[in-house]
């Protein structure tokens, strides 16, 4: 049936820190690579007001293996604004994931002022709910103070979460 809509294309930036990337953010990769016909995730270069537990190789590494079994995701690294990225590479949405309500105040910003930047729109997937509270923040404190997070992250993940610990003489 010729009705245009079953044609289009879409391609997709999941933008974020992924600093570790979680079980929630693959639950987002994953949903999203069934909706859009390309899915880029976009690991920003510096994350907000911190710097980063892993480096960047180490992040686009981790999501590379993490997602190689989806052949329509991709990965790759922004700097600056997501907006200007956006329209660098012409994708047609932003997908973010939304965990709680507290979550919807920033993103319901940041959504408008990327498609105020880039006129590009941000579509909200509600995380699945066994990851609302999983964020890479806490899975680092937990870990680093010796806690399991292995339900938390892929394996490849927790891997890589050793290997640091190892290298930072932390056994
Ligand atoms: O995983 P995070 O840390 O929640 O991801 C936040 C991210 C990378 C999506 C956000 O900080 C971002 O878009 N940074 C790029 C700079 C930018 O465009 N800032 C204005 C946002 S409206």
């Amino acid at each position: 049936m010729h009705n245009g809509l079953a044609q289009k294309r879409s391609h997709a930036i999941y933008p974020g820190s992924f600093d570790p990337p979680t079980s929630g953010h693959m639950d987002v990769i994953v949903r999203a690579a069934t909706i859009f016909t390309t899915v880029t995730v976009a690991v920003v270069v510096n994350p907000q007001k911190r710097s980063p537990h892993f480096t960047l190789d180490e992040r686009e590494e981790m999501l590379r293996r993490c997602t190689a079994a989806y052949p329509n995701v991709r990965v790759d690294h922004f700097r600056g604004l997501l907006a200007d990225y956006v329209k660098a590479i012409e994708a047609d949405v932003i997908v973010k994931g939304l965990r709680v309500v507290s979550d919807f105040e920033n993103e319901m910003a940041f959504a408008h002022m990327n498609r105020s930047l880039s006129n590009v729109d941000t579509m909200f997937l509600m995380s699945d709910s066994a990851y609302s509270f999983v964020s890479s923040s806490l899975i680092k404190e937990v870990y680093l103070q010796g806690g399991d997070i292995s339900k938390y992250v892929p394996d490849v993940v927790l891997e890589y979460m050793h290997q640091k610990r190892l290298a930072q003489g932390r056994i």
